[in-house]
């Protein structure tokens, strides 16, 4: 499905990002890409669509070879990739169909588009994706008017609704409180599961990786330091991936989190409050829906 051959990329400013990593990915395989900030995860993933340009290496989709694709083209095979964003990339004054829809510009005309007129079939789809992400009710609104996660509800939806055969996500709950994240994680994989669609997910926290990811690939300073199940992710492996101190660190902070969870649950009769997690009230409502 998807295959990467020995990917490098050398930034202008000399950082070796990627130092040659070989992988493959099958159809319906859900990725977590983990490692320690600067390891080149970022880079990995952009290099997948080429919005950053490789320095060597090839990448493969469906064995069609991207690394030497340019003008429509490349355009054609980026429309089958679908993004989605830590920060939503959201166009904050259009609604949420709007946005939707906006996973369509790469098939509209260009006047349609500027016109927003969407042929009914897009308009349909958008509406049904909506619905899928829960988000139905609130297709009419802006997307400023949304909380954190149901705007990336909304980034999901307008990556499903080009018709994607591979979703590269990067930190897509790195702006979220943990419930919110794994409700977000959750989905993701429900869908991916729905459509047998492959997905390389970045993503820092290793918990939740564990949690929603069906193999985890630790990326080290460029290389590939760790790939399998997430059964195998140890101490050993964590701290190859992030260092001894840092991944104690990891440890301690995802412990705190839990004694606080539990905490807040003991001072309100056993129920864990959302609140305790930073969650927004229409947050909540939603999350109750
Ligand atoms: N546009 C750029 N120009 C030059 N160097 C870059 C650029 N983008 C990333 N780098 C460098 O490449 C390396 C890998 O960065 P990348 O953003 O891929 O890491 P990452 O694993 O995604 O980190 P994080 O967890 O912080 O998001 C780093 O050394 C970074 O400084
Ligand atoms: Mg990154």
């Amino acid at each position: 499905m998807l295959r990467l051959d020995n990917l490098a990329k050398r930034y202008k400013t000399g950082d070796h990002a990627l130092r040659g990593v070989s992988l493959e990915v099958d159809r319906g395989q859900i990725v977590g890409l983990i490692g320690p900030s600067g390891a080149g995860k970022s880079t990995l993933i952009r290099c997948i669509n080429r919005l950053v340009e490789p320095t060597g290496g090839k990448v493969y989709l469906n064995d069609v070879e991207l690394t030497s694709m340019s003008g429509a083209d490349l355009r054609r095979v980026r429309r089958r990739i679908g993004m989605i964003f830590q920060e939503y990339a959201l166009v904050e004054r259009l609604t949420v169909m709007e946005n939707v829809l906006s996973g369509r510009l790469g098939y509209v005309p260009f006047w349609r588009s500027f016109l927003r007129r969407y042929p009914q079939a897009d308009v349909d789809k958008a509406f049904a994706l909506l619905e899928r992400v829960g988000l139905a009710e609130h297709a009419d609104k802006r997307a400023d008017e949304l909380s954190g996660g149901q705007r990336q509800r909304v980034g999901i939806a307008r990556a499903l609704e080009q018709d994607p055969e591979l979703l590269l996500i990067d930190e897509p709950t790195a702006s979220l409180d943990p419930k919110t994240s794994r409700q977000i994680m959750r989905l993701i994989r429900e869908i991916c599961e729905e459509r047998s669609l492959p997905a390389v997910i970045n993503i820092h926290d290793v918990l939740l990786a564990r949690m929603f990811v069906d193999r985890i690939i630790g990326l080290t300073a460029g290389e590939v330091v760790f790939d399998g199940p997430p059964a195998e992710l140890d101490d050993a492996v964590l701290t190859r991936i992030y260092g001894a101190e840092d991944w104690t660190a990891m440890q301690t902070a995802a412990a705190e989190d839990a004694e606080d969870a539990e905490d807040a649950a003991a001072a309100h009769g056993g129920h864990v409050r959302r609140a305790a997690e930073g969650e927004r009230p229409e947050e909540r409502l939603a999350g109750l829906a």
